[in-house]
């Protein structure tokens, strides 16, 4: 039986290259995005690089969270890896003073809710798992140590994800299911803009916290497998 491993916000950008590194890592990559259409072509371009299969998931929405979770359920029985990658809203042209509460809202219903719908939605298969890896994609912009005031929405919401983290961390930690934070650097996506780094950088410091071994950290906040402050 071939280890699962799913991954949000995989129609473009870091989603993506990750969905692209766990099929060939071997594992069976559920590619998930808002549009059928969009994970379909992404299962499609990756098919060549393993066995990657397209459901859709809008992290918004506990239904679709829920849904994911019964075809995984019936096709697999269990979940090994979850990326919570998909994110929002780098809101470089707000300032929290004046930052409009409804953008604030949507980057903490994407950025932090989004990755908690989908982690209860599949805790139950994360738990059938036997090296369950939970890695929540962050941004040193919400990091609290260097904070300044620009991109208010995502960098709070950013660093209530990296609370999360630490939380879920602590409550799972029993069960050897290792959950982290990881920043993937600045990247060159429709996010990142151009001047980043290659996306499959930023994957690949994803992938780290997926390879974990089973002693490995859990709770913590990395960027390339090094520590970086909360
Ligand atoms: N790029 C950087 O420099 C950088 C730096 C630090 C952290 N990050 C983090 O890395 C992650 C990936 O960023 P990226 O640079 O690859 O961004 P991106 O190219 O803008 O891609 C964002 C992805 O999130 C998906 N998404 C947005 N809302 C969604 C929803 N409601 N449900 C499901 N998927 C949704 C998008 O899907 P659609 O195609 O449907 O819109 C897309 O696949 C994010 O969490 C981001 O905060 C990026």
């Amino acid at each position: 039986m071939s280890a699962v491993a799913v991954v949000t916000g995989a129609s473009r950008g870091i989603g993506r290259a990750v969905a692209r590194g766990l099929a060939e890592r071997g594992y069976t990559t559920i590619a998930t995005a808002r549009r059928p259409s969009a994970a379909e072509a992404t299962a499609a371009e990756l098919a060549q690089h393993g066995d990657v299969r397209a459901e859709q998931l809008d992290v918004r929405d506990a239904r679709s969270a829920a849904r994911l979770a019964n075809a995984l359920d019936a096709a697999h029985g269990y979940v090994d890896v979850l990326v919570n990658n998909a994110g929002i809203l780098y809101d470089t042209w707000q300032r929290p003073s004046s930052a409009d509460l409804d953008q604030v809202a949507e980057a903490l219903d994407v950025n932090l809710l989004g990755a908690w719908r989908t982690l209860e939605a599949l805790m139950p298969l994360l738990r059938r798992s036997t090296r369950g890896r939970i890695v929540n994609v962050s941004s040193g912009a919400g990091s609290l140590a260097g904070m300044g005031s620009g991109t208010p929405a995502y960098g709070v919401s950013k660093a209530a994800l990296n609370a999360l983290t630490i939380k879920l961390a602590a409550e799972l930690s029993p069960t050897g299911i290792l959950v982290n934070a990881v920043c993937p650097g600045w990247v060159a996506t429709d996010m990142g803009g151009p001047g980043g780094r290659p996306v499959e950088d930023g994957a690949a410091s994803v992938l780290w916290a997926v390879d974990l071994p089973d002693d490995g950290p859990t709770g913590g906040f990395f960027r390339d497998g090094r520590r970086i402050p909360w």
